[in-house]
């Protein structure tokens, strides 16, 4: 994501955060952000799946939840995109990926109901018959006029 924010007219301008909670990963990514000329983007080395992570943060226009939803139960997954909403903005939206097994099932039909139930449309939805990988694009339609923080010491994911 770093060097297409950097090659982007805007990059300089758009402020972005990064929630990685391995310590060497974050503060490789960290490195690579000065290195391209990005001081707008943040790393954090925190837990992503907990509320207290993003208590003074601004909804976003464009949150990825790329390589999560795989690693995650299908409950924590609901819990996740039921809370959403409050972490994008009206009209923000999410990209989200999940594989497909190897016997063929498909848990990302189940995450796509899951985005509709909860106020999204979709964008588009990638899934290649040849490959595992799945990419959804939703946006958040109806999101409610007023939208309470979110609510601190709360879960939303483990990996497992
Ligand atoms: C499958 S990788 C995805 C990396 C990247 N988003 C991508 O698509 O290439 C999952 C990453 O999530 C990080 N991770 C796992 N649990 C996390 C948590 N609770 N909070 C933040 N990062 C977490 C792991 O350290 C790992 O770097």
């Amino acid at each position: 994501m770093l060097p297409i924010l950097a090659e982007h007219d805007g990059g300089r301008t758009i402020e972005a955060l990064l929630i990685e909670r391995d310590p060497t990963l974050s503060q490789r990514a960290r490195t690579a952000a000065i290195g391209l000329g990005l001081p707008r983007t943040d790393v954090r080395t925190a837990d992503a799946g907990a509320t207290d992570t993003y208590l003074h943060i601004q909804p976003a226009h464009l949150l990825l939840t790329c390589g999560v939803f795989g690693n995650i139960t299908i409950n924590d997954v609901g819990r996740t995109i039921a809370m959403l909403h409050t972490l994008v903005l009206a009209d923000g939206i999410v990209i989200w990926t999940r594989g497909r097994t190897d016997d063929g099932h498909d848990p990302s039909h189940d995450i796509r109901a899951c985005f509709a139930e909860h106020g999204f449309i979709e964008m588009s939805f990638t899934s290649p018959a040849d490959a595992r990988f799945r990419v959804g694009m939703h946006r958040l339609t109806a999101r409610p006029a007023t939208v309470p923080p979110m609510p601190p010491g709360t879960r939303m994911f483990s990996f497992i």
